[in-house]
This record gives structure tokens, C-alpha cells and sequence, in this order.
């Protein structure tokens, strides 16, 4: 050894599962997680990742205190960035060991199932155990009924469009082959909460997979973050599998928007000429409410991530209409070009339609909804708990 090294004292031995725990908002469940799954995992050497988004409730702090206390637990805690699946990946990326469960924080999955997942990873070549409500030792537990309507529609169009064979492919609770996940790295789409169905489908070879039943628990405190957000992120991702990543599910969904807008147009121009305002009035009035329902929509669903609140929702808005307006522009002059060059004017709709599209959508990605620093917050004041 060189003179001068560092020495380290006696290697640690490895742990033998890497636990992942993506979190936001769940200070009360660290603590309970915590020793649940140490409860679960007598035998075996574990770590606990949290990853936190930067949670104002003081996650990261309380995981922070547990580690002080002695718990193989830490955190990684994201600024800026939001995101179930995304979160789960760097929890991956970040374990120490090849064998990595995830699992989520509020105790709804059952942690005692772990030994078992670890053990079919341990001993055979399985790569991904999955932990089903649809198996044998499975179930919906107290999941309301609309939620479990909205989950089996969910896996029914995960078994057809993605063509995905396990029995649940919603779920959030399974154990993986970290190379598994590094082989797909670049083709995740990291869209909303289903990471599995993302891994599923990103993996450039067919998974050897086994299944895990496991009754799905009532939240231990806090709240559920699904909204509905969550499954427009969830057609995200189909439409970018779907795709192989051709087009960018925002687009797709500005477009939609788009389409709205265009109808709220139709509306107001209606109801303005029916009151007997001029048409020219009547279209200047028509455009102006347009482009607010479709900033307006834009702002809360397709960049919920960059959401643009009190003076920057509007300055934001000016900023749009002004890029909106020069997309009109640049509709008006490739519909006249191609009316010329073609003489078919639907055609020549169609192709300004779709500049305009391109355009907005181009620009208020980068100008209006550009990713921003997060602003600092006051300093989180922690309680030890008793
Ligand atoms: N870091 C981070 N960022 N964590 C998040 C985020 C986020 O944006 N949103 C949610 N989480 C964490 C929560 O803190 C929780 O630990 C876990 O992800 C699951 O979130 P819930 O909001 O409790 O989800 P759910 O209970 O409605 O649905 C869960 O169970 C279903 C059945 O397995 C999710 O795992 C679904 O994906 C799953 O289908
Ligand atoms: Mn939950």
C-alpha cells in the first residue's frame, strides 16, 4: 500500500438487500417503516434508501436522525426534481447491493414478504420478483372500490398495449437485479408511479420473473399522492412506449390541449356573437380566453413539474400568449405557402396547424416553463419524538 493512504478500518461486510423507499411527505412513516422492516429482516444484513423530493414536512431530517441513532438507514433527498419512478431509479442506482427491493413508505406493501423475495433472488435466476395482489396470498386489502376499478382498468391496458404477462404490473412493490435496472437506464421513461411497467418494458431482453402474493395495507399516516396528474403520467408512459420514445408524451398532451382550446374558441366566439358583438370583437375575445384555458391546463397537467404560481403564473401567461401569438403567425404564413405551392386548403390547414403546434410547444417548453431553481425555504424546525 502506498505510503500515506487512507486507512480504513475493517471492511464492512456488505448488506445483502438494498431497500428503496421513494417518499414524499412521510416524516411519520420513517420510523415505523424502519422498524417494521427490521422486525421482518432478523437474518439479514438491509439498508434503507429513502428518496425524498425534498419533502416541507422533514422527511429527510427525520431519516437523517434515525441514522444518527444507529438504523442502516439514509437518504437521498432531491432538489427541484419530483417523481415516484424517477426517485425509485436513483434509489437503485444508489444501493450498495446487486439485490434491490422497493417498497413504498407508508407500510401499505407488506415488509414480511421480503425474506421471500430476497431468497428467490438468492437462489434462483429470476431477476425480478414482483409483489402481487393478484396471486395466491394476494389482495386489494380495504382499497376502495374506486381505486380498485381504476387499478384493474390500469392492468388490463398494461396486459394489452404494453403486453406485460404479470398478473400486476401496478404494483409498486417488487425486488430487482440492479443490473437489470442499469441495462434499461437510458430507456426509462421515468413517467409517474409505474416504474415497474416502465422496467418491464424498457428491459432490452425478455425478464425472468416470479411473483410474490401480498394484501395491500391501509397508509400507516399521511396522505396518497395519486391525483390525477399521476394517470395522465401514467397514458404518458404508455404513449412513450408505445412510441419507443418517437414523441414526447408532453407533446401529445399540449396537442390535446390544444384541441381543447380550440373548441373553448368555438364556444366563446358563439356566445360573443350571440350577443350581438362584432365577429372581429368577438374572435379577439375568443382567442384571449383560448389561450388562458390552454396556459391554464398546460401549466396544472402538462408541466406539472415546473408549475408556475402568484407573479410568475403571470408573467408566464404574457410570455405564452406572446409565443402563441408568433406561433400564429408562422401557422398563417406555412398554411399561405403550402395553399400556393399545393392548392389544397385543407392540406394547407393541416400543415399550419401543425407548425403552430411545433412551435408553441417548442418554445413555452423552454421559455415559459423552463426548469427553475427552487426557491429557498425556511429552515425546517424538527420535534424529537418522544
Ligand atoms: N420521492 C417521491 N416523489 N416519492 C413519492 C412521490 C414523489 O413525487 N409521490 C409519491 N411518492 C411516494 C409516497 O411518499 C409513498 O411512499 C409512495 O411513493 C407511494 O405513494 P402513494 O401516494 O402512497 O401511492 P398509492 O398508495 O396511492 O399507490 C401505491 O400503491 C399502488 C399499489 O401497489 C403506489 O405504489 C402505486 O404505484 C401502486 O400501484
Ligand atoms: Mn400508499
Amino acid at each position: 500500500m502506498a505510503s500515506g493512504a487512507a486507512r480504513f478500518e475493517t471492511p464492512r461486510p456488505a448488506p445483502e438487500l438494498s431497500i428503496v423507499a421513494p417518499a414524499y411527505n412521510e416524516r411519520d412513516n420513517v420510523r415505523p417503516l424502519t422498524q417494521a422492516i427490521a422486525r421482518a429482516m432478523e437474518d439479514v444484513r438491509w439498508e434503507l434508501i429513502f428518496v425524498d423530493d425534498d419533502s416541507p414536512d422533514g422527511t429527510a431530517q427525520e431519516v437523517a436522525a434515525l441514522a444518527r441513532e444507529g438504523a442502516p438507514v439514509r437518504c437521498i433527498r432531491r432538489v427541484g426534481r419530483r417523481g415516484l419512478a424517477s426517485a425509485v431509479v436513483e434509489g437503485v442506482l444508489a444501493a450498495e447491493s446487486e439485490l434491490v427491493a422497493v417498497i413504498d413508505a407508508d407500510l401499505q406493501h407488506d415488509e414480511t414478504r421480503l425474506p421471500v423475495m430476497l431468497e428467490l433472488l438468492q437462489t434462483t435466476d429470476v431477476d425480478l420478483v414482483v409483489g402481487s395482489r393478484h396471486v395466491a396470498g394476494g389482495g386489494m386489502g380495504e382499497w376502495d372500490i374506486g381505486r380498485q376499478r381504476m387499478s384493474r382498468f390500469a392492468t388490463w391496458i398494461a396486459h394489452r398495449l404494453a403486453g406485460v404477462a404479470v398478473s400486476d404490473p401496478m404494483s409498486g412493490f417488487f425486488a430487482v437485479r440492479r443490473s437489470v435496472v442499469e441495462v434499461s437506464i437510458y430507456d426509462l421513461s421515468q413517467q409517474g408511479y409505474k416504474i415497474l411497467l416502465d422496467i418491464l418494458t424498457s428491459s432490452p431482453r425478455p425478464l425472468k420473473l416470479a411473483e410474490v402474493g401480498y394484501v395491500f395495507r391501509e397508509r400507516n399516516a399521511g396522505t396518497s399522492k395519486l391525483d390525477v396528474v399521476v394517470l395522465i403520467e401514467y397514458a404518458f408512459l404508455l404513449i412513450d412506449k408505445l412510441t419507443r420514445g418517437l414523441i414526447p408524451p408532453r407533446f401529445v398532451l399540449f396537442c390535446a390541449i390544444g384541441g381543447l382550446g380550440l373548441a373553448c374558441h368555438l364556444v366563446v366566439l358563439d356566445l360573443a356573437i350571440g350577443q350581438g358583438v362584432s365577429f372581429l370583437r368577438a374572435q379577439g375575445i375568443a382567442t384571449l380566453c383560448a389561450m388562458g384555458f390552454n396556459y391554464i391546463l398546460n401549466n396544472t397537467i402538462t408541466y406539472r413539474s415546473a408549475r408556475l404560481k402568484g407573479l410568475r403564473f403571470a408573467v408566464g401567461y404574457l410570455v405564452f400568449s406572446a409565443v402563441c401569438s408568433l406561433g400564429a403567425l408562422a401557422n398563417i404564413s406555412v398554411a399561405n405557402l403550402t395553399l400556393r405551392e399545393v392548392g389544397s386548403w385543407p392540406l394547407a390547414g393541416i400543415a399550419g396547424a401543425l407548425m403552430s403546434s411545433v412551435f408553441n410547444f417548442g418554445v413555452a417548453t423552454h421559455f415559459v416553463w423552463r426548469p427553475r431553481r427552487p426557491r429557498r425555504r425556511a429552515n425546517v424546525v424538527l420535534r424529537a419524538s418522544a
